[in-house]
């Protein structure tokens, strides 16, 4: 069925160029993160999680810098970042900074306005760029997060742009919250939603946009399943 990554297979042993990488960006709460880890999975390739790396900055500053925008710290901390991602029995991996486990606190909304705080600091972005580069490793690479077929891996071998509606993103940011029994509002995570599209779309340097040779897929009323295989469906054609 993948034949062209068996092809390829003993092409990107070779050299770390033509190991095949796929992206997968878009706003939050379009599937991304979820997507990405069953099509990982799937191919038995590795997963980078871009956006727990911004939000791994944002946890550190809490502890280490005065605030988010004392851009000298930031920038720090991104480059001498001590994180360990440790794989799990549930398949949920644990995320660990400096000997502490962030697994739960890594993912709450606060954390995640932080991250798309600090993320808008071109020296943080940069400081991050060769620690997400180095993730690429054989037998290949699934990229999720909001500029990585646009600026950290342009030459993926297939660029996808995940969106679905703010209504939708938000009813399932309310769902997954609810389900970890958080008391949670859903007019409040809208807003929340909103505000992060905002800020990711509107900075200057990497906003978050589609690459111009990303394949778009709206994922409003699909389910989970049905969005991985049309992803497996695009990597089987290539
Ligand atoms: O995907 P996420 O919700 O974990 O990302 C948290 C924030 O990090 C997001 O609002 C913007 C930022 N981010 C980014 O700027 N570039 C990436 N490649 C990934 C995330």
């Amino acid at each position: 069925m993948f034949g062209w990554l068996n092809k390829n297979r003993g092409a990107a042993l070779a050299g770390q160029d033509i190991i095949p990488v796929i992206a997968i960006d878009g706003p939050s709460g379009s599937g991304k993160g979820t997507i990405s880890r069953r099509v990982a999975r799937t191919l038995g390739y590795h997963l980078l999680d871009s956006g727990a790396l911004y939000r791994l900055v944002a946890l550190a500053a809490e502890d280490a810098c005065s605030s988010l925008q004392n851009t000298e710290c930031l920038q720090d901390l991104a480059r001498k970042l001590d994180v360990r991602f440790e794989a799990s029995d549930t398949g949920k991996e644990r995320v660990w900074l400096g000997g502490q486990d962030v697994t739960e606190r890594l993912r709450t909304e606060e954390t995640g306005a932080g991250a798309s705080i600090v993320a808008q600091i071109p020296a943080v972005r940069e400081a991050l760029l060769d620690r997400q580069k180095e993730f690429r490793k054989p037998p290949g690479l699934v990229a999720d997060g909001r500029d990585m077929g646009s600026q950290v891996f342009p030459d993926a071998t297939l660029k996808i742009y995940l969106t679905a509606s703010a209504e939708e993103r938000a009813k399932r940011r309310y769902k997954q919250l609810k389900d970890k029994g958080l008391d949670v509002s859903l007019a409040a995570l809208s807003r929340d939603i909103e505000n992060r599209d905002r800020r990711d779309s509107e900075r200057t340097l990497a906003p978050l946009k589609p690459a111009m040779d990303a394949r778009l897929l709206d994922t409003t009323g699909q389910s989970i399943e049905a969005v991985t295989k049309t992803v497996l469906d695009w990597v089987a054609e290539l």
